[in-house]
């Protein structure tokens, strides 16, 4: 059921008050706060059990109110966000004064985006609508509405499983249509340097390249400094508990053989038709194109991490542009799987 009018009522109330309200985005569902309202910020901390370190988007009405939150904005931002907004798009640059600490992991830059979700805008206009805030600043922090460094929720009923009852409400929105995090820009950088693509999404570097004249230099480690800019670039990100691992389409026949054979529980996430791959194994099998595939990855993660298997083997996708975004989430998913302790308490 999608929300009505007095839900989002409700959700604006609650942001008011300095509570945490989930809601759905073209993405994935956000944990949301007033992101003017410390104490607030500090709920999506706890709640998400995420390092104070790491800065949170701010989630706008529109671009009208880029300027509370940021300041010196290149000409490229006002193209970009023209371009591309409401839309799976952040920008980061740099942020304006009074803006809290909290919302940038103490950075002197921020991300900023529009969401493309209904719902999401609704909510947007309704809280600036009722004030927007501490200081009117109209402004929703809004994390992945997951717990740190787990799989980003794309469904209500995923918010519910990732934070119980430490979010007050979740918007119901039903599944996310673009299904990975938005694409992340960098465009703090001294004016002459292209910006730098800190996280591939949706919104692909040619079609910026197509906004701006120039392609954006992606970022293939952490930031210079050491500290972790974008949480999703840590290495493990985005990652189910079970143990997985990412195969050759021409390997995978062999290696879900060998499984077998040694005893071990494997679930399978394919993009190909993978014939005679034995009844006892879950096998997912998502969409042979990448937006398609997008969409429905972290619910079938999920999915087949609840499983009780003890590996997950992903079909590796073709290494095409087309491709980077899947190929990224399934990269720092292998890295990040079977980490926690507690897999073994949630499965078994
Ligand atoms: O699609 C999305 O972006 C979703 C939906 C809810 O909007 N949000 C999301 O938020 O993915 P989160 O917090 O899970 O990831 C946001 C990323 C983090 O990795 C954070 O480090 C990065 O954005 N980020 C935020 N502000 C930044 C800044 N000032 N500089 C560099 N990275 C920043
Ligand atoms: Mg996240």
């Amino acid at each position: 059921m999608p929300p009505e009018q007095a839900d989002i009522e409700r959700a604006v109330a609650l942001l008011q008050a300095g509570q945490l309200v989930a809601f759905p985005t073209e993405t994935v569902y956000g944990l949301g706060a007033d992101a003017a309202n410390p104490p607030a910020l500090a709920r999506i901390f706890a709640a998400k059990g995420r390092p104070a370190e790491h800065p949170l988007i701010v989630h706008l009405a529109g671009a009208g109110c880029l300027d509370r939150w940021a300041c010196d904005i290149p000409a490229l931002a006002w193209e970009l966000a023209e371009a591309f907004w409401p839309g799976p798009l952040t920008l980061i640059l740099k942020r304006a004064a009074g803006v809290p600490t909290a919302v940038t992991g103490g950075q002197d830059s921020i991300g900023v985006r529009v969401p493309a979700h209904p719902v999401a805008l609704a909510l947007l206009r309704a809280f600036a609508q009722a004030g927007g805030g501490v200081a009117g600043m109209c402004g929703l922090a809004a994390p992945s509405a997951n717990r740190f460094g787990r799989i980003s929720p794309t469904d209500a009923a995923h918010v519910r499983e990732e934070l119980g009852n430490s979010v007050s409400l979740v918007l119901d929105g039903g599944r996310c249509p673009v299904g990975i995090e938005s694409t992340i820009l960098d465009l703090t950088r001294d004016p002459g340097l292209p910006p730098r693509l800190l996280r591939p999404g949706h919104v692909t570097p040619e079609q910026i390249a197509s906004v701006i004249g120039m392609l954006p230099e992606v970022l293939t480690q952490a930031a210079d400094d050491g500290r972790p800019r974008v949480s999703g670039s840590l290495a493990a990100h985005y990652a189910p508990a079970t143990p997985l691992r990412l195969v050759a389409s021409t390997e995978l026949a062999e290696v879900v053989a060998e499984l077998r054979q040694t005893g071990r529980h494997s679930a399978i996430l394919c993009h190909s038709e993978f014939p005679g791959v034995a009844a006892t194994l879950a096998v997912r099998q998502l969409a042979a194109h990448p937006r398609g595939y997008a969409r429905a990855l972290y619910a079938a993660l999920r999915e087949l991490d609840q499983m009780a298997a003890d590996l997950i083997v992903v079909e590796a996708v073709p290494a095409t542009p087309a491709w980077a975004a899947v190929a990224d989430r399934l990269r720092r998913a292998a890295v990040g799987a079977g980490q926690t302790t507690d897999s073994a308490n949630r499965h078994r």
